[in-house]
């Protein structure tokens, strides 16, 4: 930690950051795949995140670098669609990490909700602002190239979400097996890849998004889905109808960006890949932690499995999302 911490301040001296004297570097709670950290500069607090070297959920993915980079990347594409949604980028530093600009008194959406403080107004602006990331990056070639990371996006979401699943489900398989495939090869934006409310901060100025190390130049629909099945289970979990609400009223957000091709298209991938991806928190790889109760985790996989073999688009489907079954 001590030699860490000292590491970290001489990197960001070395990118020209005026880190405040006798500054500690202060773990903030993450994930797996990085190491992330508060440090006072005399222009205020700064957050340094650094991919870790080798990442467990893919071992044998060769691109750490990667990871990081398409992170920055995504942070400053966003920044200027919208510079409100997300922290400023001020340096890129040594082993792929970056150092942004701390938001402060910004809690983490998930924790929100949580605690019972559900605002559809907040989940229509998540909705509304990945849309126009979607929008500004629609069709875009050197977009396209600036994000080489399909492999990377394969081995962290279509293996572990669809195709983990479908191995070990036969009469779902060919409609996973066929979503899979389609994920992988539509190129129409650029996707965040992990719109999920851990990584939304409540801003002042609205939704802030963090942690775009999946990104990748694909199918706006996943992230839409990705952000729909994670408070269609928080509904679940925690009996409050106001979550479907919120979906409601983001996906609805979500529908009045799309621009750059027709919405019902777009609202059928993005309702199978929600069935797919509410499956696999229950019967994936990397089940949702809260979703202890066996009577939780029938209520997600009935309907998902209703859903994956009979498709509904995304409104409807959260118009019907029942958070109990008789
Ligand atoms: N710029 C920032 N301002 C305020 N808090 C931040 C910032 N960046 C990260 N955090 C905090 O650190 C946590 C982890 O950051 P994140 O980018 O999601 O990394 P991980 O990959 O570890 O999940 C976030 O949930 C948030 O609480
Ligand atoms: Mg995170």
């Amino acid at each position: 930690m001590e030699t860490a911490g000292a590491a970290i301040i001489d990197d960001l001296r070395g990118a020209g950051l005026s880190v405040a004297k006798g500054a500690v570097p202060e773990p903030l709670t993450g994930g797996v795949s990085c190491d992330v950290w508060k440090v006072a500069t005399v222009d205020g607090p700064v957050v340094v995140k650094r991919p870790l070297e080798q990442l467990r959920v893919a071992a044998d993915w060769h691109a750490p670098v990667e990871r990081g980079a398409s992170e920055v990347r995504w942070l400053r594409r966003a920044r200027a669609v919208d510079p409100r949604m997300v922290p400023e980028v001020l340096a890129e530093l040594p082993g792929y990490g970056f150092a942004m600009r701390f938001i402060p008194g910004a809690p983490v959406w998930k924790d929100e909700l949580i605690a019972g403080r559900v605002d559809a107004g907040f989940a229509a602006a998540v909705g509304a602002r990945i849309a126009a990331v979607h929008a500004a990056t629609a069709g875009d070639a050197a977009e396209r190239d600036a994000f080489p990371t399909d492999a990377m996006f394969r081995a962290l979401r279509v293996d572990p979400f669809l195709l983990y699943v479908a191995e070990h489900d036969a009469e779902l398989a060919p409609a996973l097996r066929a979503l899979a495939a389609d994920l992988s090869e539509r190129k129409i934006a650029l996707v965040h890849g992990d719109v999920s409310p851990k990584n939304i901060l409540v801003g002042a100025d609205g939704p802030v998004f963090l942690d775009a190390e999946c990104a990748v130049y694909g199918d706006p629909a996943f992230d839409l889905a990705f952000c729909t099945t994670h408070l269609l289970l928080k509904a679940v979990w925690l009996g409050d109808a106001r979550l479907r609400e919120a979906a409601t009223a983001m996906v609805a957000a979500y529908r009045e960006g799309i621009g750059w091709e027709e919405a019902a298209g777009l609202l059928l991938r993005a309702g199978k890949l929600t069935a797919a991806l509410l499956l696999a928190r229950v019967e994936g790889k990397s089940p949702a932690p809260y979703l202890t109760d066996p009577e939780h985790r029938r209520i997600v996989r009935d309907q998902a499995r209703a859903l994956l073999l009979t498709p509904a688009a995304l409104d409807a489907l959260v118009a019907n999302w029942k958070r109990t079954l008789k």
